[in-house]
């Protein structure tokens, strides 16, 4: 039996009736049910179609466009839920596209998946629980997400068949997700035409274009509000048209004019590199990569085209530069691509708020530079929907920075903790700032000056410094007895160069570059001088014990606070698990190093032999 678990909403806490079909009828419900449970007077609600997504709050009327008299509904309820004063003027969303994309297999197990199975998928059919959906939906609309991506974006074996014989299924689930104003997405396979006898899936064939025209016009007929199209091509093995010597423009813009007449976008995957390196090969830096196969593309994508790019130039690190290839295109519409799964930010078990993250990046891209924003889902089957509580901020935050990309991420947390948990106001304070230093904590017992990759290889959980040094994925640190980091600056691998001048001079020498992600672009001697007058050892060794220490503390400040049950329980396993995996961290690391190179620890701390 499906249970309405606690969300950032727990004032509508009843299942939202089918008959809520339309974006307005779950607007005038949710108003109603809302303002009984919270014992204040519901204002009217006013539909000016004119608003789109937008929408003006007053005390006594909330007045929007379609999906925007919900989304202000969901916003008034939040303001007065969390005792806030009202937004002033009129609000409307930053991106147009705020998309979510789920990695679920058909199979129904999700990739990177950290909250269990799918939410949508099982035994390779399209299944769910109608209420949890609506609960989903309310989730996403309240949290201003317009756009989910059911599949995974490696795209096997029967996902390839939902824009075919699964189309009817999966206009189902568009119908369930449309009253919360969310459109689908799904992503498709290049080289598919091959399974239907066209004999090659070269995107200048015109039988090929031909072929992904009937498709498309299948699949809108079906689905007429589908968002459209999203494709890996070429990357980790994926088919896509280099294997016809085509460019990612001819193939984006083949796929493009396909779903052009149904209004549908084509979104690109950027995420491209070569993932059979030989780690001997010194010539091949993987983050130059995306910018090398797209920068010299920018201009030639068609309009309905879309780019989506990673937030930095290798693969959701804990911390890295912001992408070059963000910088480079400004005749491209890009998307840039979080990824709210944890996957190397700590699994849904370490905390880890992504909120500050996401600011730090609108800091250091005008936001006016992407067209829209995707995100990597962090949900699935577990009851609370995302594995740990407090991940479900990420969601929530993930809205509200799409919406807003200037939002104060303390702002956010405050708001999702409020509403969430009710706690006393010096609890609530205390959350807050847990969630704000979360992500710092967990750099610096993972990944501390920029050095990413000291993962167990696959499933990227725990400590492993040696786990992707001799492998094929292009991520090596080389530490050896005197120095960690690779070069990237002119002089090295010259990766530096591919960032505009002003961004360039910032990491182009170990002074100027922020400590952060020194050994991203530097390679340095164990012995270098930071700026405070550590050396670089002293601040390994310093770093991975604060981290640790970071996180046994936070073990304190969550017993203190008193969280509802089951979230109290599930939390404070979590934290188990996340000092075990600190502890770990700090040691191998620290091990590692100091065999390397020999150094003591000038504090005297206990490092393994
Ligand atoms: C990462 C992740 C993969 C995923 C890929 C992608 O490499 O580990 O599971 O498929 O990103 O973004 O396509």
């Amino acid at each position: 039996m499906s249970t309405i678990r606690r969300t950032w909403l727990p004032f509508l806490n009843a299942d939202i009736p089918a008959a809520c079909d339309t974006p307005i009828k779950v607007a005038e419900y949710e108003l109603k049910l809302g303002c009984e449970n919270l014992g204040i007077k519901a204002p009217a609600l006013r539909v000016d179609p004119s608003m789109g997504e937008g929408y003006v709050l007053a005390d006594a009327a909330v007045t929007g466009g379609g999906t925007g008299a919900l989304y202000g509904v969901y916003a008034w309820l939040c303001a007065k839920a969390a005792g806030d004063s009202l937004p002033e003027g009129p609000q409307k969303p930053f991106w147009p596209l705020r998309m979510l994309d789920s990695w679920d297999n058909v199979d129904g197990f999700v990739e990177r998946g950290y909250a269990g199975r799918s939410l949508w998928f099982e035994g390779g059919e399209l299944r769910w629980d109608g209420p949890r959906i609506r609960q989903l939906g309310r989730m996403l609309a309240s949290a201003g997400v317009n756009v989910l991506s059911v599949n995974n974006v490696n795209v096997r074996a029967d996902a390839a068949r939902l824009i075919e014989d699964k189309l009817p299924d999966l206009a189902r689930l568009a119908e369930a997700f449309r009253p919360f104003g969310v459109r689908l997405m799904v992503s498709i396979e290049f080289s598919r035409p091959l399974a239907h006898g066209v004999g090659t899936a070269d995107p200048l064939d015109e039988n090929v274009g031909k072929w992904w025209k009937e498709r498309a016009d299948a699949v809108w007929a079906a689905i007429p509000d589908l968002a459209g199209f999203l494709v890996k091509a070429d990357s980790e093995h994926r088919p896509g048209p280099f294997t016809y010597g085509r460019s990612h423009s001819e193939g984006a813009n083949m796929l493009a004019r396909a779903i052009a007449p149904h209004g549908g976008v084509l979104v690109w995957r950027a995420f491209v590199y070569n993932c059979r390196q030989d780690w001997r090969d010194t010539t091949t830096d993987r983050p130059k990569a995306a910018y090398e196969t797209y920068a010299p593309l920018d201009g030639q994508f068609d309009d309905n085209v879309i780019l989506q790019v990673k937030n930095g130039p290798f693969d959701f690190q804990v911390r890295e530069p912001v992408s070059p290839t963000l910088y480079a295109m400004p005749n491209t519409r890009l998307a840039v691509e979080v990824q709210l799964a944890q996957e190397y930010t700590g699994q849904q078990i370490d905390i880890y708020a992504m909120n500050p993250m996401w600011r730090e990046l609108t800091e250091a891209l005008p936001p006016e530079r992407a067209a829209a924003v995707a995100a990597v889902s962090n949900l699935g089957r577990d009851e609370n929907y995302t594995g740990h509580p407090f991940a479900a901020a990420n969601l929530y935050g993930y809205g509200r920075w799409a919406w807003d990309p200037w939002v104060d991420p303390r702002a956010v947390l405050r708001r999702w903790a409020r509403l969430t948990y009710r706690l006393p106001e010096a609890q609530e304070d205390a959350l807050v700032e847990l969630l704000m230093n979360s992500r710092a904590v967990y750099e610096k017992y993972t990944a501390n000056l920029g050095l990413g990759w000291m993962v167990n290889p696959h499933d990227h959980y725990g400590p492993n410094p040696g786990g992707y040094e001799y492998d094929l994925w292009g991520t090596y640190h080389k530490a050896n007895r005197d120095a960690v980091g690779i070069d990237r600056t002119a002089n090295g691998t010259g990766y530096t160069l591919q960032y505009p001048p002003q961004i360039r001079e910032r990491y182009e020498t170990p002074e100027a570059c922020p400590d952060n992600l020194k050994l991203f672009f530097h390679r340095l001697r164990y012995d270098y001088r930071m700026a405070d007058g550590r050396t670089l050892i002293q601040r390994l060794y310093d770093d991975h014990f604060e981290g640790c220490a970071g996180a046994e503390a936070m073990a304190g400040v969550l017993k203190g606070l008193d969280l509802p049950e089951p979230d109290r329980t599930e939390a404070a396993q979590r934290m188990e698990a996340q000092i075990k995996n600190a502890r770990e961290w700090r040691d191998v690391l620290n091990t590692f190093f100091h065999r390397l190179s020999g150094a003591e620890d000038a504090k005297g701390r206990k490092i393994y032999d």
